[in-house]
């Protein structure tokens, strides 16, 4: 059995359906958190809910779109009435990176309304959420948040599009402006870069693409969700709680700065 850094806790997890999402419900899970996982999928949420029976514990789900800040409002009345007691703990995981045949936009070409959508998931998604819960955290002066930024979020890169990379480097700025608003009132706030990670999303680019990326990582491979979820786990548990408004790659030595 693993330690149970988690007992106690109630973590909800946005994205939760499928790729590191579905990977860090299941590593908090394990730990003993109780759990809320909300996806915009109902048909994978619900797979993926069922899946997690096996372990045991609490697990809660609902259907929202993060970017529709009434549904997720409506989202959390449903699941708060579930749980016995606030949410202390949110993984902003949920996130889009649009491909046309494995190629994200040109940005002379894009449509303004994929621009405002990967927006709307990516940053207004982070921010919703952070938003609803954060009441709660400061009046039990009690929270962590993990925001899932990007190594795109840091750096240029070619085979994701403007608003992908635009969307995870806000989500830095968020994480540092939380954690210093926030850390007053005891709650710390951080973010994740992954690098290459064996998810569906990853898979919308070409393979050429991931072959690249492999050798220009120093450990000459993909990583895989169960290590970004380890890393998440680490980011909300008392090991760390002194950290807080650090980015972390998680990226094998892949675009190190
Ligand atoms: N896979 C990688 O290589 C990689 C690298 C860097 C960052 N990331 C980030 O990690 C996060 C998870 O990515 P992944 O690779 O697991 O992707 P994924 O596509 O496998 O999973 C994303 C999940 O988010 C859900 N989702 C999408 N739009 C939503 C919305 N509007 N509301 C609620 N849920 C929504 C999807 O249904 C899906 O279950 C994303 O923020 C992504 O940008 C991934």
């Amino acid at each position: 059995m693993m330690p149970q850094r988690q007992a106690g806790r109630r973590v909800l997890v946005t994205g939760a359906a499928s790729g590191i999402g579905a990977a860090i419900s299941r590593q908090y899970l394990q730990e003993g958190a109780a759990l809320v996982l909300i996806d915009v999928n109902a048909q994978a949420l619900a797979a993926h809910a069922e899946s997690l029976a096996e372990i045991g514990g609490q697990v809660v789900w609902a259907v929202a779109n993060v970017a529709d800040y009434r549904a997720c409002e409506a989202a959390l009345a449903q699941v708060r009435a579930k749980l016995d007691g606030d949410i202390d703990i949110l993984i902003n995981n949920a996130g889009i990176s649009p491909k046309t045949n494995g190629k994200p936009a040109n940005f002379w070409e894009m449509d303004p309304d994929e621009w405002q959508r990967v927006v709307g998931v990516n940053l207004h998604g982070a921010f919703n959420w952070a938003r609803l819960l954060t009441p709660a955290m400061v009046r039990n002066r009690f929270g962590s948040i993990v925001n899932m930024s990007s190594v795109a979020g840091k750096a240029h890169l070619t085979f994701t599009a403007a608003h992908y990379g635009t969307t995870k480097a806000a989500l830095i700025g968020l994480t540092r402006d939380l954690a210093g608003e926030l850390g007053p009132h005891g709650i710390t706030v951080n973010a994740i870069a992954p690098g290459r990670i064996n998810t569906p999303l990853m898979r919308t680019a070409s393979p050429e693409t991931n072959l690249a990326v492999i050798q220009e990582t120093a450990l000459r491979r993909l990583g895989e969700p169960q290590e970004v979820a380890e890393m998440s786990c680490f980011l909300t548990s008392p090991e760390s709680r002194f950290v807080t408004g650090q980015v972390v790659d998680v990226a094998g030595g892949w675009m190190m700065t």
